[in-house]
C-alpha cells in the first residue's frame, strides 16, 4: 500500500506558534523523514470562502501569507506538493457526487462543525449550505488524492472520520474505489492546543492573543513580557503554580535540556525549574526571559527564511501554481477512474455504445 499524506489549512489569516507545535513542525519532520510515496498540503481557500463569501479578499490576502508561513518553517516544495483547493475544479466535481450520499442529519452530527456553527453565531436559517457541507468538499480534498496519512489535530477528527463513512458508501455503491483515510494525531500532548498569551483556551487572531510566527524579535518579547502566569504569584518568594501558566505550557513546548546550560544555568532543566518555581523563589521575569530566548532562538531562522521568500513574491506564487497544476492531473485521473465506476464515462464506454447501437439497430 502506498503511503500519501494530505493535510492543509484554511487561508483566513497568518499562521502562529499555535499551529507551529500543533502541525507545522511535525510536517516538516515527516517530509524530513521521506517514508512516504507523495505529500500533499493543501491551502483550502474555496473551504475558507463558505463562510467567508463577502470577504474574499482576506482569503486573497492571507493565500500568499500562508505559503509564506509554510517555506518559512522549512518545507521544501520539491519534497511536498503545496496546492490551491480552487485551482483543482476536479474537487467541486467530486464533491457534488459525494453530496448525494449523506444524510442531512449525518451532517449535523458533526461535532466540529455543530461548534464552528455556534461560534459564528448562524441561525438555523442563515447558515450557509456550502458551510454546512464542507465537511464533504473536505472529504473529496483527501480522497482524490488516495490520502491515508492525514497530519491533524483533535478538532479534525470528526471529518476524517466522515471521510471514512463516505468512501465505504462509494465503495459500496460502485466498487472498490476510494482509498480510506488515518488520521495522523501530534505525539506530544501539550502540543495539541496551545493557549493564547492571555491563557484563554485557544490562540485566536479575534482575541488578539496570538505570537506569529512572522512577529519580529522586539514584538515577541513584548508578548512574552505580558503574558498570562499565576495571578497568586505576587512576590518572588511566593509559591507559583504550573497547571494553567501559560509561560510553562509553553515551555512545555519548546523548551529542551539544553536550552537550561546557555540560558538558565542553575537550574538542571525544566523539572528542576518547575519544582523550585512551585516552591516559592523563582520570578516570573526569569521563567519570562527564559522563554523569550527559547522562542527567538527557533523562530529566528524561520523570520530569516520569510525574509528571503518576502523578496520573491513571484516565486512563491509559482511554486503554488506548480503545485496546484501537478495537484490537478492526478485528480484529473481519479475522476476518470471514479467517473467509469459510476458508469457516467459515457462516451469511453464502447460496451455501453454498443449495446445501444445494437438495441436500436435491431428495428431498422
Ligand atoms: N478543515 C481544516 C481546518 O480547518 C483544513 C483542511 C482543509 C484540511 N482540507 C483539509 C485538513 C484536508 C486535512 C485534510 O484546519
Amino acid at each position: 500500500m502506498k503511503k500519501i499524506i494530505l493535510t492543509g489549512d484554511r487561508p483566513t489569516g497568518k499562521l502562529h506558534i499555535g499551529h507551529y507545535v500543533g502541525s507545522l513542525r511535525n510536517r516538516v519532520i515527516l517530509q524530513n523523514k521521506g517514508d512516504y510515496d507523495a505529500f500533499f498540503i493543501e491551502i483550502a481557500d474555496a473551504q475558507a470562502i463558505t463562510d467567508n463569501s463577502h470577504n474574499v479578499e482576506k482569503i486573497r490576502q492571507n493565500l500568499i501569507e500562508v505559503a509564506l508561513d509554510y517555506l518559512s518553517v522549512g518545507i521544501d516544495p520539491n519534497k511536498v506538493t503545496i496546492f490551491v483547493q480552487s485551482q483543482v475544479p476536479e474537487l467541486c466535481e467530486l464533491t457534488f457526487y459525494y453530496l448525494d450520499i449523506v444524510s442531512l442529519s449525518r451532517l449535523e452530527r458533526n461535532p466540529t462543525l455543530k461548534e464552528e456553527l455556534k461560534m459564528r453565531d448562524f441561525s438555523n436559517k442563515t447558515i450557509p449550505v456550502g458551510f454546512l457541507t464542507y465537511p464533504i468538499s473536505q472529504a473529496a480534498d483527501i480522497t482524490c488524492f488516495d490520502a491515508n496519512i492525514i497530519p491533524v489535530g483533535e478538532d479534525q477528527l470528526p471529518m476524517i472520520e466522515q471521510t471514512r463513512e463516505i468512501c465505504r458508501t462509494f465503495n459500496n455503491l460502485y466498487g472498490n474505489v476510494l482509498v480510506e483515510p488515518k488520521e495522523l494525531l501530534p505525539e506530544n500532548s501539550c502540543c495539541n492546543r496551545l493557549p493564547g498569551i492571555d491563557g484563554k483556551a485557544k490562540m485566536s487572531k479575534s482575541l488578539n492573543n496570538c505570537i506569529y510566527l512572522s512577529d519580529d524579535e522586539s514584538t515577541i518579547k513584548s508578548k512574552v513580557m505580558m503574558m498570562f502566569t499565576d495571578p497568586t504569584h505576587l512576590k518572588v518568594s511566593d509559591p507559583g503554580k504550573i497547571e494553567g501558566n501559560t509561560v510553562f505550557t509553553y515551555l512545555d513546548a519548546f523548551c529542551k535540556d539544553e536550552h537550561f546550560a546557555k540560558y538558565l544555568p542553575e537550574f538542571a532543566n525544566l523539572d528542576d525549574l518547575k519544582n523550585h518555581y512551585k516552591m516559592g523563589g523563582v520570578g516570573d521575569v526569569k521563567i519570562k526571559l527564559l522563554l523569550n530566548n527559547v522562542l527567538q532562538e527557533e523562530l529566528a531562522p524561520i523570520r530569516e527564511r520569510r525574509k528571503y521568500y518576502e523578496k520573491h513574491i513571484d516565486l512563491v506564487y509559482k511554486i503554488l501554481a506548480e503545485g496546484s497544476d501537478k495537484a490537478r492531473n492526478i485528480a484529473k485521473e481519479k475522476l476518470i477512474q471514479v467517473k467509469k465506476h459510476m458508469g457516467i464515462n459515457y462516451f469511453e464506454d464502447e460496451e455501453l455504445i454498443r449495446t445501444q447501437i445494437e438495441k436500436y439497430g435491431k428495428n431498422i
